[in-house]
């Protein structure tokens, strides 16, 4: 029965159960934690043959390089292909960077601040800056923009991607520099921006010259279910459209070999490529050709990576099911809040009432399970309804994770029912 149809004295009634019932919790004295997208102990222990598979009789690469050495800044040729492959790009408009493409993100940005991009005015000399961040969104992207000044318009995501409308709008006005994007599987909704959504934006035409797409596909191949989705190939499509310089593309296998020891790429026009080299050339001698040459020789090709993730898919969905069937047992009927089930990436959206995702963080972590800040998945951690909870499923083991999202239900009830019985 929906909490809104029952009177206060039912309502105070299921209050004092809850209250019951998350005290029990509380005394379990628990320490779990689900606020990091992080893989779990089992999927990095599918890629540990890759610390073995370097024992070659040559670290040559395939133009003769000696990947031990000096070289190949811009990313070695094999590697350069593989992940081109991924994203569809051809190797010559795609650098590997190093384990992160966070990195390569802040980099993008802090010199577009600096020095601009492809010849024109540093951002930071044309007056205020802004930036478009489909909202829910990722918390680093955020804090990118948060760090530099930049100032971030909340776009609501719908169910195919960003409110392109709204952002053919809001391009029109000149301060407007860029956007971030997580078009598949989004963080934390695990939407699948649509071909409609893609194409919308590949075709924008910002009053600025020098805007900027930033789409971050770190979920690429991140599918849970048997199938992977599809994504409009976006550098493509710009470039038939005519806009092939509007978008930078980024991914990385942190969460196909190691985060933090993957290998990372940006992919882009060869305008932009040209520019983006003529800044590393400044920044870096090479990045780490050895590791790029182990990723290359462990999964042989963008395929041997495809079929890799399906071993991921495996041991993630278990853990994503557990928490769907807890929400839809505990809350479903209840009207009090609302989530997502993600095909892919690493997280599940939750909703719930106005006014009290904050008071469901803190008593979840009151009763020793974290989660990761109400407000984090919007622009200066201000969420303006005080409603969404990004919840990351894949790091605990499965008992904790039952443990963890039963807690997480009690305290949405409890939460709801404080703001309901103040009223
Ligand atoms: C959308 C998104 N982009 C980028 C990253 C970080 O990727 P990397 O490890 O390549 O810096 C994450 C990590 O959670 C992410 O969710």
């Amino acid at each position: 029965m929906k909490y809104c149809e029952l009177s206060r004295e039912e309502l105070l009634v299921l209050k004092d159960e809850t209250e019951k019932r998350y005290i029990e919790f509380k005394r379990k004295n628990l320490v779990l934690d689900m606020s990091r997208g992080k893989p779990n102990k089992e999927q990095l222990d599918l890629t540990m043959d890759m610390l073995d598979c370097m024992k070659i009789d040559s670290y040559d690469t395939i133009t003769g390089i000696d990947s031990r050495n000096y070289g190949c800044f811009e990313g070695i040729p094999e590697a350069r292909k593989i992940m081109g492959d991924l994203l569809g790009v051809d190797s010559n408009n795609v650098i590997i960077g190093g384990a992160s493409s966070l990195n390569l993100m802040f980099d993008y940005v802090t010199t577009a601040m600096l020095k601009g991009v492809c010849g024109h005015e540093p951002w930071s000399k044309q007056g205020k800056v802004k930036f478009l961040c489909p909202v829910p969104g990722y918390d680093r992207h955020f804090a990118i923009c948060e760090y530099l000044g930049i100032e971030m318009i909340n776009i609501p995501m719908l169910d195919n991607g960003p409110d392109v409308e709204l952002i053919t709008e809001l391009v029109k006005d000149s301060s407007v520099k860029g956007m971030f994007c997580v078009p598949k599987y989004s963080n934390p909704e695990g939407k699948v921006f649509s071909d409609k959504v893609v194409k919308a934006l590949a075709e924008l035409k910002p009053a600025a010259p020098d805007f900027r797409i930033i789409w971050d596909n770190a979920y690429c191949v991140h599918h849970l279910g048997e199938h992977d989705d599809e994504l409009l190939n976006i550098i493509e499509y710009c470039a038939q459209v005519g806009n092939p310089d509007i978008v930078i593309e980024v991914t990385s296998t942190s969460k196909i070999s190691f985060p933090g020891s993957g290998i990372s790429c940006i992919a882009a026009s060869d305008n932009n490529i040209k520019d983006i080299l003529s800044r590393m050339k400044i920044q870096t001698i090479c990045n780490n050709n050895i590791n790029q040459l182990r990723h290359v020789k462990y999964f042989g090709s963008a395929q041997g990576i495809r079929e890799h993730m399906n071993k991921h898919a495996a041991i993630l969905r278990p853990r994503f099911d557990i928490v769907l069937e807890m929400l839809e047992n505990e809350l479903a009927e209840l009207g009090i809040a609302k989530w997502g089930n993600p095909k892919g990436g690493y997280f599940i959206s939750l909703d719930v009432m106005d006014g009290c995702a904050k008071r469901v963080c803190q008593l979840s972590r009151e009763a020793g399970v974290v989660l990761t800040n109400a407000g984090a998945t919007f622009p200066y951690g201000i969420d303006p309804n005080d409603r969404n909870i990004r919840i990351a499923p894949s790091f605990p083991s499965v008992e904790d994770l039952r443990l963890a999202s039963e807690l997480l239900c009690i305290s949405v009830k409890l939460a709801v029912l404080e703001k309901m019985l103040t009223k």
